[in-house]
């Protein structure tokens, strides 16, 4: 099925509010729905959306699968707790961890992230709640990349022909489909998110671990997650679309203290685009590389090397898996 777009600048918000929470509530009807909220603004407005809809019929849970930055589970669930939702943690880390073991191919990597969140996660959640739907927030950019076969981005079923009734025993609902990022945005914002929700930065649904290049470990997730503090703060004041960091499979040799160190490259990336269909490198002073260097070199154990990426997408994509 060809998906219409709604294009940002043709977007009146409120209205497309009013309509898509009809729709949800028509469709779950007297039942009850599910959500994974990962606080990034696709998630944070099909919440919202959700929540308007349905009210207490809709039980939203924050997915903690290990691969998240620092302490973003409980500013999450606290944001949404001052904005009157409630949000529980599932501990699903031993599952995706165990699920990744070994695996060094980017897209075995992606499907593993989806496997372990629909049939494993979601599906206990739906039997333990007895929801028949899941809530979540595809937009058409995840679309069109899956069905180009660019990425399998760990949400999209239908457009491969996979029916996630069938698959997984559930129904999924995806208001947001016909949007890309900006018309989300401001969707959000309409919604009463804070500026904070819907201006962040894209982070992907397979979190950290497509920030790992090679092998998932938790080990890995911990360096790449202190490489992922130091960069979002020195990049904070940047206008730059989405910055990141991300860790090397391959160890290169380096020295400190006169010793030999045969240590691990990590590589930042930060892009100006306004979609995330086109991108170029942001035109970062040489200064904040200079600091980012030194401070990822001193504070992420057994880093010796540290790079910037200047290729633009395409033929890059932003992210490396
Ligand atoms: P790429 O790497 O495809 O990224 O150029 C484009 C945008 O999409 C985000 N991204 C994802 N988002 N699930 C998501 O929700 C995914 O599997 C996924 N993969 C990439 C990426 O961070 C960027 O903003």
């Amino acid at each position: 099925m060809q998906i219409k777009e709604i294009k940002a600048v043709e977007l009146n918000p409120q209205e497309f509010i009013a309509e898509k929470s009809g729709e949800i509530a028509s469709v779950v009807g007297s039942g009850l729905a599910i959500n994974a909220l990962s606080g990034g603004v696709d998630s944070s407005t099909v919440t919202m959306l959700g929540h308007k809809a349905l009210g207490g019929r809709l039980k939203t849970y924050f997915i903690n699968n290990g691969l998240m930055r620092q302490d973003e589970p409980q500013q999450i669930v606290s944001l949404f707790k001052e904005l009157g939702v409630t949000v529980e943690i599932v501990d699903a880390q031993e599952q995706f961890f165990s699920a990744l073991k070994g695996i060094t191919d980017p897209e075995e990597k992606r499907e593993a992230i989806t496997q372990t969140f629909y049939k494993n996660v979601f599906a206990d959640l739906v039997r333990k709640s007895k929801a028949k739907y899941l809530l979540q927030g595809t937009i058409l950019t995840d679309i069109d990349e899956t069905v180009a076969g660019i990425k399998r981005q760990h949400n999209v079923f239908e457009q491969l022909g996979i029916d996630p009734q069938e698959a997984f025993g559930y129904k999924i609902i995806e208001p947001l489909v016909e949007l890309r990022k900006d018309g989300v945005r401001k969707v959000a914002a309409a919604l009463g998110l804070p500026k904070s929700s819907y201006n962040r930065m894209p982070f992907p649904g397979p979190a950290l671990s497509a920030r790992v290049i090679g092998a998932v470990t938790p080990e890995k997730i911990k360096l790449v997650r202190l490489a992922t503090v130091i960069t979002e703060e020195e990049l904070a004041q940047s206008q730059a679309f989405q910055y990141m960091a991300i860790l090397h499979e391959d160890r290169v040799t380096g020295m400190r203290q006169g010793k030999r160190e045969f240590g691990f490259q990590i590589e930042i990336r930060s892009w100006d685009s306004i979609d995330a269909r086109l991108a170029k490198p942001t035109r970062i002073a040489y200064d904040v590389l200079e600091r980012l260097a030194n401070r990822i070199t001193s504070e992420v154990p057994g880093v010796v090397s540290v790079t910037y990426n200047i290729a633009s997408k395409p033929p890059s994509t932003m992210e490396v898996v």
